[in-house]
Order: structure tokens, then sequence, then C-alpha cells
């Protein structure tokens, strides 16, 4: 069978492209508000051992599963152990459902690049988000009336999604990738000096950097390290399995991995200086405390830096300009990511050609997304499914692939170990395999059984349980649902 894989050009085209996944809305929109959220300082030290414990570890699996298989996840994993193929649609499924909200917050970012020339928010950025914005429902279960200035700008993204994805692997993703990434570096350097000129910036950087060991006392907040870590490297839900897919037959794997890894973290910090010497700022004028400027939330991003960008004066224009095109250009890079996961699954199970795969997948999820989140229940939805998709069905995920091949097929884990070891500069030893094996499975059970447990228990948030059931449970549901009815369809034979 000749090998018609797409490839990317070269090893810089892939890390472009795999840092452009993983910085993304995690590290500007997500990160923050999770930091903000589990006590500030209290977050940093657990989201570094999480990264180093499970991150990366994991990173390096997913490398070298994608590459060793040259498949998408279900064709990657099948080859590696029986039932792998399940697991593969499983990570496919959960691409899908958070391609649909990331969507919506994308178009967020796009309207607030707009919104920030002149401060369209006026004097009450909160009231603007979550009212004349979003127009959120009040209602407790599923309010179906529609936004029509989130219609548009959300189907635009979608179609600015669609196009670079009819582009294919160098085309598509990795030009587009090439364009984005230096953009990102010059905005964002930009933008975090410009937050620490800001009076009051050492306070948040205080508040960031000054570790709270009360507060790490409390198992949510190392819940939170270990669900946001993942959704930040684009690893346990199938990304770097697939990219690596693309990769050429020599190429130095964990070398690739730990830039990523490097790059991907350094942006997170750095969105956290800049947005915690923004915090700084904003508490230096109100004279209050970095943590009781704002509420936090997932619409922290969309509300303290507003209030932030109208108290700056002649810079207010260009500062919020700037973070909102940040915001935009990392998001826009791993959107894609996540799409082409399923795009390439579809491809390598029924042999669609790449147009017909982004139509049928892309246009579909398309539709749903737009169906959803431009409804007025579009900032709960995005809540609950990203807290339910998150930590059960990326974390279920990254730990069924951990304990299927460290645990239970520990030939496989030695085949991986040899195929990296055979062509990257940095072995991955006797320290990768017991992390893998003990340390980061043992973490993400009971990670995992505690985040169950605690849904279950006392639910997400203050949000009705129809709307926790429907869009929480539902989506972990359809995952496992279409991740083994996918799994018993026979392969379409190669023409
Ligand atoms: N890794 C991507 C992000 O951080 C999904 O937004």
């Amino acid at each position: 069978m000749t090998d018609t894989r797409e490839n990317w050009t070269s090893r810089s085209g892939f890390i472009i492209a795999a840092v452009g996944s993983a910085v993304g809305l995690g590290n500007i929109w997500r990160f923050p508000y999770v930091a903000y959220e589990n006590g500030g300082g209290a977050f940093l030290i657990p989201y570094l051992i999480a990264l180093i414990t499970a991150g990366l570890p994991l990173l390096f699996l997913d490398y070298a599963v994608g590459h060793k298989s040259s498949g998408s996840p279900p064709k990657a994993y099948r080859k590696l152990f029986r039932g792998g193929e399940t697991l593969g649609w499983w990570q496919v499924c959960v691409c899908i459902i958070i391609g649909l909200y990331y969507a919506s917050v994308l178009t967020w970012a796009g309207s607030y690049v707009y919104f920030s020339i002149g401060q369209m928010w006026g004097h009450d950025p909160e009231g603007f988000f979550f009212k004349t914005y979003l127009q959120t429902s009040d209602a407790a279960g599923f309010d179906p009336r529609f936004v029509s200035h989130i219609f548009w700008p959300l189907a635009g993204i979608w179609a600015l999604t669609l196009v670079i994805l009819y582009g294919g692997v160098k085309k598509g993703v990795e030009l587009s990738n090439k364009i984005f990434m230096p953009l990102l570096f010059v905005l964002f350097t930009v933008l975090v000096i410009q937050a620490l000129r800001l009076p009051g910036a050492a306070a948040g950087l205080n508040a960031f950097f000054t570790p709270n060991w009360a507060a790490m006392m409390d198992y949510k907040v190392w819940l939170a390290a270990y669900g946001h870590t993942f959704f930040s490297l684009s690893v346990g839900f199938g990304i770097m399995v697939t990219y690596a897919s693309y990769l050429k037959p020599k190429t130095n794997l964990t070398g690739s991995g730990l830039i990523v890894g490097f790059a991907n973290a350094s942006t997170e910090i750095l969105a956290g200086i800049g947005i915690f010497a923004a915090l700084g700022f904003m508490a230096y004028t109100a004279n209050s405390n970095v943590q009781d400027v704002v509420s936090g939330g997932i619409g922290l991003a969309f509300i303290a830096f507003p209030k932030i960008i109208s108290s700056m004066g002649s810079g207010s224009d260009l500062f919020g300009f700037l973070f909102f095109t940040s915001l935009f250009v990392a998001g826009i890079s791993s959107m894609v990511s996540i799409l082409e996961v399923p795009i390439a699954a579809m491809m390598d199970k029924l042999k669609w050609s790449r147009k017909k795969a982004v139509t049928i997948v892309g246009g579909g999820s398309a539709v749903v997304s737009i169906a959803l989140f431009s409804s007025v229940n579009s900032i709960k939805l995005v809540d609950i499914i990203d807290h339910f998709i998150n930590n059960i069905g990326i974390i279920g995920g990254a730990l069924l692939s951990i304990v299927c091949i460290a645990w239970f097929k520990r030939s496989a884990l030695l085949e991986i170990k040899n195929h990296v070891n055979a062509i990257s500069t940095v072995k991955l030893g006797k320290g990768w395999d017991f992390t893998l094996t003990v340390i980061t499975s043992l973490i993400l059970l009971v990670t995992l059984a505690m985040t169950v447990y605690h849904l279950l228990m006392k639910g997400y948030g203050d949000y009705s349980a129809s709307l926790q059931w429907i869009f929480g449970w539902g989506c972990v549901m359809f995952c496992a649902v279409v991740a083994v009815i996918l799994a018993q369809m026979k392969d379409r034979e190669e023409r």
C-alpha cells in the first residue's frame, strides 16, 4: 500500500504547529481564571508539579504513539493494544465536543477586539458582557432564544477554521501557524511589557508568585491543576497523537516535545504575569486587594480586562486591541488542531478525502456549535461542558491510555520507548517509565475518582440539574457511546 499520508514540511514546521496547538485559549483565558479561582499564588506550584508529573510524561507518550503508528488516535491505539480503537474514538469525541465550545470563546475574543476600540463596554464591563453582549438567560433550564450578533461572528470563526483545514497539513495547518505564531509572539510580548509598566503591577505579581501553603491543602486546587495541564498542553485528547503522525520517520521526538512543553509553560506563566500585573493595577486604582478586585470565573478575561483597559487612559485602545487579538490568534491555531483530530480519524477509518472529511465533520460540528452557542445559554454551556470534558473526558482518556499501555501492555511500552530512543536526542529511561506507570497513573486515578464523586454528590456550580445532566454528563455519555459504536465498525478498504 502506498503511503499517502501528508507530512509536515520539516521538523520546525511541526514544532510551530504543535506550539500553535498547545498555546491557546487555555493559556490566556483559562489559566488566569483557574489560577485566580484557586487562590492565585496557591496555584502556580500545583500547576508546575502537574506539568512535570503528568503533562510532560504524557506528551512524550502521545508523540511516540502517533509517530510510531502514523495514525490518528483510533488507528494508533488499535495498533498498540486490543480495544485501543475505542479509546481512540473517545479522544476523538472529546475533541469534537471541545471544538463546539472553543469556537464560542474564540468568537467572544474576536468580538472584543472590535469592542476594545473606543471601549464599547462603557462603565459596566460586567453588565455589558453578561447582559448586553451574551444576553445571558436567567432561566434555570435551556432557553432557546437566539442572539443574532453572536450568530454571524461564530459562523465566521467556523468558516475560517474550515478554510484552513481544507488547505491540509502543509498548506493549511502549517502555513497558518507560521503566520499566527510570530504574530502572537510580538503581540504578547508587547502586551506583557505594557502590563508590567502599570502602577501596582508589583502587588499583582506578589499575589501570583507568593505560595499560599494553606490553600494548597485544598484538594480542589490540585484537581484543577491536573485538569488544566492536559488541556493546555493539548495532550490526552488525541491532538499530539495526530500531529506526530504527520512527522517524517526519523524525527527527534523528545527534543521537539521539550521545546513545545517549554514554550507552552512559558506562555502560560507569562500570561499569568501579564494578567496578575494588570489585576495589581486594578487593585491599586480601587485601593483594594488583588483577590478582591474582580469576581473570578469563566468571564475573568472579558470582565477584568475591559475594566483595566478603560482605566488606562491614553493607552487604552492599543492595550485592549493587543490583548484580545492575542487571545484570538492563540485560539484559532488551537481550534484548527482540535478539529484536525476527528478529520484525520475519519480519513483513516473511512478513507474519505480531506475535502469530504472537513465538509462533513467540520460542517456538522459547525451547525451544532452555532445552534448551541449563539443562544442565550452560551456562557453556562461553555462553563458546564468545559468542566466535565476537561475533568472527565480528557483526564479519563489520558488515564486509560497510560493504564492500557503501561500497566497491561508492557511490551508496547517497551516498543514505544525503543522507537523514541532510536531517533531522539533525549532518551526515555527508567524515570519516564516509572513516572508514567506509577506516579501519573495513580494521581490521575485519584483525581478522576474524586472529580466523579464530587460531581455526583454536589454537582457543578449553581447550574440546574437538567443543564448538568444534558450538557455535562450527556457529553461524557456521548463520547462513551459513540466511541464504542465507531470502534465496532469495519474500516473501509483502500481503493
Ligand atoms: N491547548 C489548547 C489551549 O490551551 C487547547 O487552548
